[in-house]
């Protein structure tokens, strides 16, 4: 591939190329892929009109790049290594060659159920090499990927299923995690409950346990692809039809639906994966992600797929059956590239360096972290102890929006600094702004990250709200695209990102929305007002904090009923995945006169602040901070 970048010098030469003549150089980059038609331009539209296209004229389909084309050069390569949440269970391979002919099936069986371009299909699947055999499908006949988090609740996924009005719901039985089953089918039941859009469900034996199945709308999947022709013609695609929209949280209750299209996001994932993770040859390399987040589309499927690498993909958990179990799968693999959250370091890190060391993990060769900020100490072990001293580590930056990575090391050829994520890729123009959005050009200074030029696999639009998008990202700087992260960058140019400055938690890198978990908690019966800010976690970067005003009648309830109460109506609204860390009832929330909640004062009392709150005094009820405190030091510990 003409994009490969393998030495600092040319990293900088493709850097100033990306300044200078930033169409040549995305042209150059686009004409690496096979187009079904050329396109006719580059780039149309600024940040500005909020709204960007890209490869005008083109028509494509990431699938025929990520797959047909290998056939001939690397039909028998490995594209997916299975490796399922049992060791003693058997590994399962497929070639290009197989996961072709998978996908082509599958995307006809698909068309039987009447799926046309466009239509929308919902995929709540665990991790197994179906959930990518039935993306590629989607992406193959032209419908719309939609995958949905297998933690998720039955009210989220429902949530979703309506937002993207999909027709088609792809689930399994069951899913593995560890020792626990996780009940997919019953949840899609569920969520289906008052829906109408969905026409049918199709279900992956995973357990085998019984599944109730309605009929006319339920089938199995080994059923339905019975018969189906293993060829399947890639549906030629424009090059800004949607691909994928995947919902992530922000600052209002509701998730958006961050869409990505055939043309930019392939050409933008396949350019990234294979300058950051410097992958070569026959490597084996491996993301831990799940595909339910963006990590898991752009760097377990689409980025290796499209540069003929062989991705493993892992159904499990980092602690079952031991906190080996990443350590003794990359041994087993001769992993060579390894990809994995911040969250994950911390919490193997406090298992000490024994399970690490009892695995040959002679095979690695660059270290990946994503998500959230990465602190020096886990930084250190993960290089000394994974990595040996040997393997770079490159700390990826990027967001659901951004499709790719923004801002790394590319493994190895440019300089690396604990609990920095370094300089951004060729092609990506970062800028620091102050508040009025000016310019901060001095190092060492914290400002809003924001980036000043487009790119191609950046968001397009939030499904069915393109108003939210503008708002969002293009109007708080005119002429950027704004991150919601705060950052510094250092003499070098490295940036090191700092985290959210709006009304995101990060926990355990994956966003949610405080405006989402309120919402949430505000279901529980006899909660007037909640509001919830995050805390620094050792383990999960940031954890909840929630602050609940209850009224006057549960009064007489015991506080750990209350607890529960609350605690589940956020597993109800949302899932498990945004338990809460804390519960503290309180009787008052510090409001301004005009009745905006003060989160300042909240995140102090919550990072265990005693004195120090700044200026209170526009406060309607100065004293409620003292409450606050004195009622922090016996919250519930969830
Ligand atoms: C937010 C995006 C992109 C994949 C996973 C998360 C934070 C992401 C880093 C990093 C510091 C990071 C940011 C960003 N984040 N990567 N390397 N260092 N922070 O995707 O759910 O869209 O969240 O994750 O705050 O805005 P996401």
């Amino acid at each position: 591939m003409s994009f490969q970048i393998r030495s600092f010098d040319a990293y900088q030469k493709a850097f100033q190329k990306s300044k200078d003549t930033p169409d040549s150089f995305w042209r150059d980059i686009a004409n690496s892929f096979e187009w079904i038609h050329p396109f006719s331009s580059i780039r149309n539209g600024t940040f500005n009109d909020a709204h960007v296209e890209w490869f005008r004229d083109g028509k494509v389909n990431i699938t025929a790049n990520a797959l047909d084309r290998h056939l001939q050069s690397k039909g028998d390569k490995t594209a997916i290594i299975w490796e399922p949440n049992d060791p003693q269970e058997a590994v399962r391979t497929l070639t290009y060659t197989e996961l072709h002919a998978l996908t082509c099936q599958f995307g006809n069986a698909l068309k039987s159920l009447g799926v046309q371009k466009g239509d929308r299909v919902v995929l709540y699947m665990p991790m197994t090499p179906e959930l990518t055999i039935a993306v590629l499908a989607c992406a193959r006949i032209g419908a719309v990927h939609s995958v949905v988090f297998a933690g998720f609740s039955a009210q989220a996924l429902h949530d979703r299923i309506e937002d993207a009005q999909a027709k088609i719901v792809i689930t399994a039985d069951e899913g593995r995690r560890g020792t626990k089953t996780i009940p997919l089918k019953e949840t899609v039941d569920k969520a289906l409950l008052n829906l109408t859009c969905v026409e049918s469900v199709v279900v992956q034996k995973v357990t085998g346990i019984a599944c109730e199945m309605l009929p006319n709308r339920d089938m199995y999947w080994h059923e339905l692809v019975v018969g189906k022709p293993t060829v399947c013609t890639a549906e030629p695609m424009d090059s800004e039809d949607m691909l994928f929209i995947l919902y992530t949280s922000g600052s209002t209750g509701k998730p958006k639906g961050v869409v990505h299209v055939h043309g930019g996001y392939m050409v933008y994932a396949g350019y990234t994966f294979s300058n950051v993770f410097q992958y070569e040859g026959d490597d084996v390399y491996w993301c831990t992600a799940d595909v339910g987040w963006i990590t898991g589309h752009s760097y377990i499927i689409y980025g290796p797929l499209l540069n003929g690498a062989t991705s493993l993909m892992f159904e499990g958990i980092p602690t079952y059956p031991d906190a080996g179990r990443f350590w003794e799968v990359c041994a087993k693999h001769k992993v060579n590239q390894f990809y994995t959250a911040p969250t994950a370091i911390r919490s193997l890190m406090s298992s000490g360096s024994e399970p690490v060391t009892q695995h040959d993990l002679s095979s690695l060769k660059v270290l990946g972290t994503v998500g959230e900020p990465i602190n020096e100490e886990a930084w250190y072990w993960y290089r000394d102890v994974v990595g040996q001293s040997k393997c770079p580590i490159v700390d990826t930056w990027w967001q659901t929006e951004t499709g790719g990575i923004m801002i790394s090391g590319l493994g190895g050829l440019s300089p690396q600094k604990p609990a920095h994520a370094g300089l951004p890729l060729p092609g990506i123009h970062p800028v620091l702004l102050d508040p009025n959005g000016h310019d901060i050009l001095e190092n060492n200074v914290e400002g809003l990250l924001c980036i000043s030029q487009p790119w191609p696999s950046m968001i397009r639009t939030t499904y069915g709200d393109h108003t939210r998008c503008r708002n969002t990202y293009f109007h708080p700087f005119p002429g950027h695209y704004f991150t919601g992260d705060g950052a510094k960058r250092d003499d070098q140019g490295l940036y090191r990102i700092i985290g959210r400055v709006d009304d995101v938690i990060n926990v355990s890198g994956h966003r949610f929305g405080t405006a989402e978990i309120e919402s949430a908690i505000n279901e529980t019966s006899g909660a007037v007002e909640s509001a919830v800010v995050g805390f620094p976690h050792d383990i999960k970067g940031q954890g909840i904090h929630a602050y609940v005003i209850l009224d006057s009648k549960t009064g007489s309830l015991a506080e750990e009923d209350l607890c529960n109460a609350v605690q589940n109506a956020v597993i109800k609204g949302i899932g498990k995945i945004a338990k809460l860390d804390r519960i503290q009832f309180v009787s008052a929330l510090p409001k301004t006169r005009s009745g905006k909640i003060m989160r300042r004062i909240l995140r102090k009392v919550a990072e265990g602040e005693q004195t120090s709150f700044g200026d209170t005094s526009t406060l309607l009820d100065p004293a409620c901070v003292d409450l606050l405190v004195s009622g922090a030091k016996q919250l519930q510990i969830c």
